[in-house]
């Protein structure tokens, strides 16, 4: 069971077992065109369909809606998914999704887009005043009373993962900070999975979310381990963010194997159909494996990075407002997470960098923090990505003001494999600032 199954033996008075929300998917070059057959075999006449304005024109949105319409199933669209969602954003889907008269759902596009449609299914289908099912404490954390109606989710990045998640995320404007609503029953019922779709972004976007679902694989596999947990509820009210378990180690190991030989190549030759095909499956793998986990410091970490930032803007991403890419965000987290976290188990943090394509020939487990920090410093240059928060602007005098806007992301942070309060988490974004 997984790579260092010992770190699963039970402990007094641990949860004693862990539960898996599985999605289904289909992966393959095309499938996009598959969607109306989906969508009649669930039964549905008349979908909601969620993209945004930089999709709602192109390709992929045509040949979803070309398929459903082929299948006799009418499509209302909604085209207004903010990019980086906040309330007011996801509760103006909601009002869409309730007076469509839509039987069903179809998302295509990112992260953004996906969680969004989860959000407006939710609220649209079992109506409730918007913090209800915020995750607690910052809302009441309710789960959903009952299924969702059916949501065919057709992603366009390679990386969020969102399309076989029970997670949304988003900024509520009262705190200016990411949270998210998060359960088993926002799992899309059908993820269609067409990595036809990655021929046409651009690199910048191809390395940051390659990043991200790098960063979902390390962290699903270096988080508090189930047995472990903080929080030993069973049964119905074990938490999504359970922990390391068996299941989540196998498909994160597949995911780390394929970013560590295709993310390069991927980002560097769009004609590369392979490199491109393989980031999109380890994108979905990512996603089930932290979906079965847990995401915890350098996710925890980065929405103060990109909440933050003063200045910045990168191609490939809307122009016009500061915005750094999640992936980006992430990784620049990531080195220092992993420098720190290593000495806990340290057998993990070497199997990570070994799957990453790491040399780790004669590294003793004193050496896993920086063999893994190492392997991941060696991608993120061979992208072109910013050398550490001080690229970003960010320097020594800010340190305490990240730490502070990390302090919402608590929930996400108590899923690390060491306890950390606010003068570690300073210590670690200190440690962030520059890498080379
Ligand atoms: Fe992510």
């Amino acid at each position: 069971m997984g790579c260092c199954h010992a770190d699963f033996a039970m402990v007094e008075g641990s949860d004693r077992g862990f539960t898996l929300g599985m999605p289904t998917f289909t992966f393959g070059a095309g499938v996009l065109a598959e969607a109306g057959p989906n969508a009649a075999e669930l039964g549905l006449k008349r979908v909601a369909l969620f993209t945004d304005r930089g999709l709602s024109g192109g390709e992929h949105v045509a040949k979803v809606k070309a398929s459903l319409a082929a299948s006799k199933v009418d499509a209302v669209v909604y085209d207004e998914v903010a990019i980086e969602p906040t309330d007011a954003s996801l509760q103006a889907a909601v009002r869409f999704a309730r007076e469509s008269g839509a039987d069903g759902y179809v998302s295509v596009g990112g992260g953004s887009v996906i969680d969004t449609c989860k959000a407006a299914n939710l609220y649209a289908t079992h109506p409730a005043e918007f913090m209800t099912y915020v995750n607690a404490p910052i809302g009441a954390g309710q789960r959903a009373p009952g299924p969702l109606k059916p949501h065919i989710a057709c992603p366009t990045t390679s990386g969020t993962g969102s399309e076989v998640t029970g997670i949304a995320i988003f900024t509520l404007g009262s705190l200016n900070a990411k949270t998210g609503i998060i359960g088993r029953r926002l799992i899309p019922t059908i993820a269609l999975v067409d990595p036809d779709v990655t021929r046409t972004l651009p690199a910048n976007v191809v390395a940051s979310t390659g990043f991200d679902c790098m960063s979902h694989a390390l962290e699903a596999t270096t988080a508090r381990a189930f047995p472990r947990r903080l929080n030993p509820v069973q049964g119905l009210h074990r938490p999504v963010s359970q922990g390391a378990n068996p299941f989540s180690d196998a498909l994160a190991t597949q995911a780390l194997d394929a970013v560590g030989k295709y993310l390069v190549r991927a980002v560097r030759d769009a004609t590369d159909v392979e490199a491109r095909t393989e980031m999109m499956y380890a994108a979905t793998l990512a996603g089930i494996s932290f979906n079965a986990s847990g995401c915890h410091l350098p996710h925890g970490l980065s929405y103060a990075v990109s909440g933050l930032t003063r200045e910045w803007h990168i191609a490939g991403y809307p122009q016009g407002k500061t915005l750094v890419p999640h992936g980006m965000a992430v990784v620049l987290n990531n080195p220092s997470v992993w420098r720190h976290t290593a000495p806990v188990s340290p057998a993990r943090h070497l199997h990570c960098a070994t799957s990453l394509g790491a040399d780790a020939r004669g590294a003793t487990p004193d050496d896993a923090g920086e063999v893994l920090a190492g392997r991941v410093i060696e991608l993120m240059r061979a992208v072109d990505m910013p050398n550490g928060l001080s690229a970003l602007g960010f320097g020594e005098a800010d340190v305490d003001a990240l730490a502070v806007g990390a302090e919402p992301q608590y929930r996400v942070i108590k899923n690390a494999p060491v306890d950390v309060g606010r003068d570690e988490i300073t210590a670690l974004f200190r440690a962030a600032l520059r890498y080379w």
